[in-house]
């Protein structure tokens, strides 16, 4: 998981995300702030999910920072990898999809494989874009879709980069359409 936070609602979404990804076996989990991250941690992962605040409407100085000078030395050798996206914002409607769609675009130009994810975890709460809060994750709604895009990112890097199609999500136990 690779974020940024001023006022830490994002890092609370990175370490549930974080704790989706882990809940699928075999899976190895890094957390990573943009000033900590470096380019080996984005060389060793073989998926990342990247979560900013939503800043006038789009990702914050710092994420964009971090994919401006840090990891342009590996452009585009990390092509191929799987990545995905979550944002805190202010209010809902405030900008948090448009957020992580701006990571997704940043993760394109990388040659990253960016995916969006259908289900609904909580009735009227979907993650299609990636998992969007108001604020900090404060309810089990918040925190399912926090944990969905993390666990969704190991099921895919398992099932298609590591050959392990018993954990692709339609194999999935849980429910996708509440
Ligand atoms: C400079 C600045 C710009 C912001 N722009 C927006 C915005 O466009 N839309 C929104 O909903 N919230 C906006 N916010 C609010 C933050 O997205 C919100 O407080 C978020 O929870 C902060 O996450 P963090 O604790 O990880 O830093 C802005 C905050 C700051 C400081």
């Amino acid at each position: 998981m690779l974020y940024h936070s001023n006022t830490g609602n994002t890092k609370l979404m990175a370490d549930l995300v974080a704790e989706g990804a882990a809940s699928v076996p075999e899976t190895e989990v890094r957390v990573r702030g943009v000033a900590e991250a470096d380019a080996d941690d984005l060389v060793w992962c073989d998926g990342v999910a990247v979560g900013s605040p939503t800043c006038m409407g789009t990702i914050s100085w710092q994420m964009k920072r971090f994919w401006d000078e840090t990891a342009l030395p590996l452009w585009p050798k990390i092509e191929g990898k799987l990545g995905c996206a979550f944002s805190s914002s202010g209010g809902l409607a405030g900008g948090g999809e448009l957020t992580c769609l701006a990571l997704l675009v940043v993760l394109m130009n990388y040659g990253l494989l960016t995916f969006g994810i259908p289900d609904y975890v909580a009735p009227g709460r979907t993650l299609h874009y990636g998992a969007v809060c108001a604020g900090r994750p404060r309810d089990n709604a918040d925190r399912e879709a926090c944990h969905r895009v993390g666990r969704r990112l190991a099921e895919w890097v398992q099932t298609l980069l590591l050959g392990r199609p018993e954990h692709a999500p339609q194999a999935a136990a849980y429910s996708r359409q509440i």
